[in-house]
C-alpha cells in the first residue's frame, strides 16, 4: 500500500482498515518524517515510525531494513503506545539493518536547508536526507549496532561525532555535544535491544508460511528519490520497488498493489505543483483540513492531477486505487481535473523530466459538476451522490486503475470497499 501523489494521501486510515486482514505490517522506507494519522472512535493516533498495524490486535509489525530510525524518537513512540494500553513486546520488531538517524543528521538537515535559502527543499528537519547520505557513503550506523557492548557502541558514536564536529565549522553545520548524545543513545539502546531482529529472515519466514503481509509505504511516489520531482523529494524509494528492496520481500511474492490517493492533490515543502490553487487551499484550511501531522505545516492544495497519477499507477503496477478525502470536495459547484500539461505550446501527457520544465507547465483542465451535498454519511458506493460516483469513475478511467476502496472521513467506519 503506497501513496500515488506527494504523501499525506490518507494512507494511515486505509492501512488501518487493510491491516484487519493482515498478519504482518512492514514499514519499508523513510523515517519519522512520516506521520500516519488513525482515528478510532474518539481516539486519535499519530504514528511516525511504528506501522499503524500496531493498533490492530493480532497484527505484528516490522520496521524493516530500508528505514532510517531515530532511536530516541522510536522510544518515545513506543512509550506513547504503552501509555495508551497498546502492547508492543512480541508484536513489534526492528530490523538490525535499519540505519540510525543521529543528532548530527538533524543538525546537517537544518543547516543545509538554511544555506539553500529560497531553494530549500522544505524538509521535515528530521535528519532523513543526511542519514541516507551516510548509508550510501557506507559510513552509517545500523540499528544492530545498538546491541554492541556499551564501550564499543560509545566508541563508534564518538568517532562519527568527531568527524562531524571537525567538519562542522567549515561546512557551516551545528556542532553536536558528545556526552548528551551518548547518554541519549545508550538509554534508547536499552529499550530497543529486545526489538532487534534479522528483518529479512523474518520476512522470508512470513512469506514461506503463507502469512498475509501488508507493506506500508511512507511519503508518496513523487517524493521518491528516483521518480519524484527531484531535488524536491525525500531520500528514500517510496515506490513499489522500494517496498521489496526495503523489506527483502521478493517482487514475485507481491499479489496486490494498492495505490492511495486523494480526490484532489496536496504537497508539503517546495517543488513543482501544476494544479496548485490558492482558493481551494483557503477553503480546505478553513475547514480545518490539510495541516501536516508531523510538522503542523499547512499543506499546499490543488486539483486532481491525472497526468501525475497515471504515471504513478504505471510506475507502481497499481492493481487497485484507494481514494480518500472525497468529502473535502463536497461543497464545490465545479471541480477541475488536470488531464494534460501545457508547455511551450504543446500538451504533454507525461510529466517532464526536468524540474525547471515541470515548474513552467500549466494545467489543461476538464471541469466536472460538483455534487454539493455531504458524502460523510456514505457507507457504501451506492450511498454516494451520482455526480460523486461519476467523478470517481472518470478519475479511475483516466489514470488506468480500478477503484477498490473509498474514504469519506477520518473514522474507521467511513472507509468502505467499492461496489
Ligand atoms: P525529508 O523527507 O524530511 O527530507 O523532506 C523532503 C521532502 O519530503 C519535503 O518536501 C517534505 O515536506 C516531504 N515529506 C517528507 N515526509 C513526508 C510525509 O510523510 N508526507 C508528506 N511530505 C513529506
Amino acid at each position: 500500500m503506497l501513496g500515488l501523489q506527494w504523501g499525506d494521501e490518507g494512507k494511515g486510515k486505509i492501512l488501518d482498515v487493510m491491516a484487519g486482514e493482515a498478519d504482518w505490517v512492514f514499514r519499508a522506507q523513510g523515517g519519522n518524517n512520516a506521520g500516519h494519522t488513525v482515528e478510532i472512535g474518539r481516539e486519535k493516533y499519530v504514528l511516525h515510525l511504528v506501522p499503524s498495524g500496531i493498533l490492530r490486535s493480532g497484527v505484528s509489525c516490522l520496521i524493516a531494513g530500508g528505514t532510517v530510525v531515530d532511536p530516541a524518537g522510536l522510544v518515545s513512540e513506543i512509550q506513547g503506545l504503552h501509555e495508551r494500553g497498546i502492547r508492543t513486546k512480541g508484536r513489534l520488531y526492528l530490523s538490525s539493518q535499519a540505519h540510525l538517524v543521529l543528532p548530527q543528521h538533524r543538525a546537517i538537515d537544518r543547516s543545509s536547508e538554511k544555506k539553500r535559502g529560497k531553494e530549500r527543499i522544505g524538509t521535515t528537519g528530521r535528519g532523513i536526507g543526511p542519514a541516507y547520505a551516510d548509508k550510501a557513503a557506507r559510513v552509517g550506523l545500523r540499528a544492530g549496532e545498538l546491541a554492541l557492548s556499551p564501550a564499543e557502541l560509545s566508541r563508534r558514536i564518538r568517532e562519527r561525532l568527531r568527524i562531524h564536529n571537525q567538519a562542522a565549522r567549515p561546512q557551516g553545520w551545528e556542532a553536536v555535544a558528545p556526552t548528551a548524545t551518548l547518554r541519549q543513545i545508550e538509554q534508547a539502546a536499552k529499550v530497543l535491544r529486545p526489538y532487534l531482529c534479522d528483518g529479512v529472515a523474518l520476512a522470508h519466514h512470513a512469506v514461506e508460511t503463507g502469512k498475509k503481509i501488508l507493506i506500508e509505504g511512507a511519503q508518496g511516489t513523487f517524493l521518491d528519490v528516483d521518480h519524484g520531482t527531484y531535488p524536491y523529494v525525500t531520500s528514500s524509494h517510496c515506490t513499489a520497488g522500494g517496498a521489496c528492496t526495503g523489506t527483502g520481500v521478493p517482487p514475485t511474492a507481491v499479489r496486490r498493489v494498492v495505490g492511495v490517493l486523494k480526490a484532489y492533490t496536496t504537497r508539503v515543502g517546495s517543488g513543482p505543483f501544476v494544479t496548485e490553487d490558492g482558493t481551494l487551499g483557503h477553503l480546505l484550511h478553513g475547514m480545518g483540513r490539510e495541516f501536516g501531522s508531523t510538522t503542523g505545516r499547512a499543506r499546499r492544495c490543488g486539483w486532481f492531477d491525472a497526468v501525475l497519477v497515471r504515471r504513478a499507477v504505471r510506475l507502481n503496477g497499481v492493481t487497485e486505487l484507494a481514494m480518500t478525502n472525497l468529502d473535502g470536495l463536497d461543497g464545490l459547484e465545479k471541480i477541475p481535473v488536470c488531464t494534460g500539461y501545457r508547455l511551450k505550446g504543446k500538451v504533454l501527457r507525461e510529466p517532464p523530466v526536468e524540474v525547471s520544465d515541470w515548474e513552467r507547465c500549466r494545467p489543461v483542465y476538464r471541469v466536472f459538476p460538483g455534487w454539493c451535498e455531504p458524502t460523510t454519511e456514505a457507507r457504501r458506493w451506492r450511498d454516494l451522490p451520482p455526480k460523486a460516483r461519476a467523478y470517481l469513475a472518470a478519475l479511475s478511467k483516466m489514470v488506468g486503475a480500478p477503484l477498490g476502496i473509498l474514504s469519506v472521513g477520518a473514522g474507521r467506519e467511513q472507509t468502505f470497499r467499492h461496489g
